[in-house]
């Protein structure tokens, strides 16, 4: 397996160009602000594969990443497009709170009624398998990174928390499908993207299963 490579500066500038919206840029994330990542993250972990040429993985190819190292409340954060991704292995206690009320009741859309995901992932756990999230870590609400706050004793959130992210902008939250709370800045749930299962432990970020031909540029907010 290849070491994971920070982005060349050749590729933060296609990426930067890629993307409009320049105070969601996950380069300056990785400059300047990885704690907020979170304790259980880890950063450029764990990306199997980049053997695409550099410039054709800034303009936007899939990145392979090796989910078998990933303990269960682990989050780790590849870039994509210039994009922050996470990847979380959710806990059985996790995967029960999400369809329990005590999440459900904070929530503003639940059934993930807006296109914010495929409809692959448009179920309870907002993802091809319920043990694995992949969303884009971008708030919706004006393009903060938000904080992963687990549920039980890492999260500093207090009594009550379900498990999620918290954005410190603006207070916006999120659960572990990235469903948004009602009554908090940010408007719709975190994105999910284009992703396919390319073996039982691997994940390919950027290609979907077969059939699908979801695409980010489609959805209500990123
Ligand atoms: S950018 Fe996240 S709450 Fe405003």
């Amino acid at each position: 397996m290849r070491e994971p490579q920070p982005l060349s500066p050749r590729q933060s500038a296609s990426a930067r160009h890629d993307d409009t919206v320049a105070r969601r840029d996950f380069l300056n994330l990785v400059a300047g602000s990885i704690a907020v990542v979170g304790a259980a993250s880890a950063l450029w972990p764990f990306i199997d594969s980049l053997e695409p040429a550099a410039d054709t993985l800034a303009a936007g190819a899939p990145v392979d990443v090796d989910l078998s190292p990933i303990k269960p409340g682990q989050q780790i954060t590849i870039a994509w497009r210039g994009r922050p991704i996470w990847i979380l292995r959710r806990t059985p206690d996790e995967l029960k709170m999400l369809q329990s009320a005590a999440d459900t009741r904070l929530l503003r859309d639940p059934d993930s009624a807006a296109y914010q995901q495929p409809k692959y992932a448009q179920n309870w756990h907002r993802s091809v398998k319920p043990e694995w999230l992949v969303l884009v870590g971008i708030c919706t609400h004006l393009g903060c990174i938000p904080n992963f706050e687990p549920l039980g004793g890492a999260s500093s959130m207090g009594p009550g928390w379900p498990g999620g992210y918290f954005c410190p902008c603006h207070g916006s939250k999120y659960d572990l499908a990235g469903r948004v709370f009602a009554g908090v800045p940010a408007p719709y749930n975190l994105p999910v993207p284009p992703y396919n299962f390319i073996a039982d432990n691997k994940v390919r970020i950027g290609e979907n299963p077969q059939g699908s031909t979801y695409d980010l540029t489609e959805i209500e907010q990123i």
